[in-house]
């Protein structure tokens, strides 16, 4: 689907995932240009830490995104990484993370996407993973299964933990990431390995295709999470907190069937 600028988006699930897929592209294809035009990539102010990167890419790829979105769907709210913050009084609400992985986009290491989800009521409808460098694009609509490229995927059949590949990530905080990291020397003897890649939608994508078996992360925030949740677990993952309450992007564990109720026990006795 390719939207024109006074084309009205209706309330369809799958309209809305064309919507997010549309603009998932345009704003990873302008920000993989962006990337291709510089050797040096710039990067401006840092935000949360002196580790948190963000580059005139990360707003020109937001304001893309958000100025599509005023026009087809002025109803919706908008929240974006970059400063976004429109309230609608439809009921549903688009979060934008327009390059999850800056730190890799800034040294030009491939694993880099823009995200896109739409929730309404806050229970996701659809979500758009979009990776420039390989041409991928991840996508789901709620109760229609995942897709990678239009191909339906699912996630691993993986059922010995001993035997998962387990992919995590760590914030920006220097005492979080400490204690992320004692998380980590624990649990790594008793899986296969770990994968750090960079990109939290892309992991989460991962594991939908089963790339990975499992990811977990504490401390993201909505637009990092909500497309590759819905998208993993369209794919037949199991998602849940830490406790194995509801899936939540403050506490995020996201597994192949087969090792999740097992990472979640390791995951509470390596509690931070
Ligand atoms: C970060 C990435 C990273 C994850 C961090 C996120 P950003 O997002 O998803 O993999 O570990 O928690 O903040 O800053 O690259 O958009
Ligand atoms: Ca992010
Ligand atoms: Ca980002």
């Amino acid at each position: 689907m390719t939207t024109g600028a006074n084309d009205a988006v209706s309330d369809q699930p799958f309209a809305l995932l064309g919507l997010a897929t549309d603009l998932a592209r345009r704003a990873g294809t302008l920000a993989l240009d962006g990337r291709r035009s510089v050797r040096d990539m710039a990067t401006g102010p840092t935000k949360s830490s002196a580790t948190d990167l963000v580059t005139e890419f990360d707003h020109a790829a937001e304001r893309l995104v958000v100025d599509h979105l005023r026009r087809l769907r002025p109803d919706d709210a908008v929240v974006g990484e970059e400063g976004t913050s429109v309230e609608g009084v439809s009921g549903y609400a688009w979060y934008i993370d327009p390059i999850d992985g800056t730190t890799n986009f800034v040294y030009d290491l491939p694993s880099w996407c823009t995200s896109i989800a739409v929730t309404l009521d806050g229970v996701a409808v659809a979500g758009a993973v979009y990776v420039p460098v390989t041409d991928e694009m991840f996508a789901a609509a709620a109760g229609g299964g995942a897709t990678l490229d239009g191909r339906i995927i699912r996630c691993s059949e993986r059922d010995e933990t001993r035997l998962a590949l387990v992919a995590t990530g760590f914030g920006y905080d220097a005492r979080i990431r400490a204690s992320q990291a004692d998380r980590v020397s624990r649990l790594i003897s008793s899986i296969r390995d770990i994968r750090r890649l960079g990109s939290a939608a892309i992991d989460l994508c991962h594991v939908a295709a089963g790339r990975v078996d499992a990811y977990y992360e504490e401390h993201l925030n909505a637009w990092d999470a909500a497309a590759g949740l819905l998208i993993a677990t369209e794919a037949g993952a199991v998602g849940s907190d830490f406790s194995g309450g509801p899936a939540r992007h403050e506490e995020l564990l996201v597994a192949a069937p087969g090792v999740h109720a097992e990472l979640l026990e390791l995951l509470a006795t390596t509690s931070c």
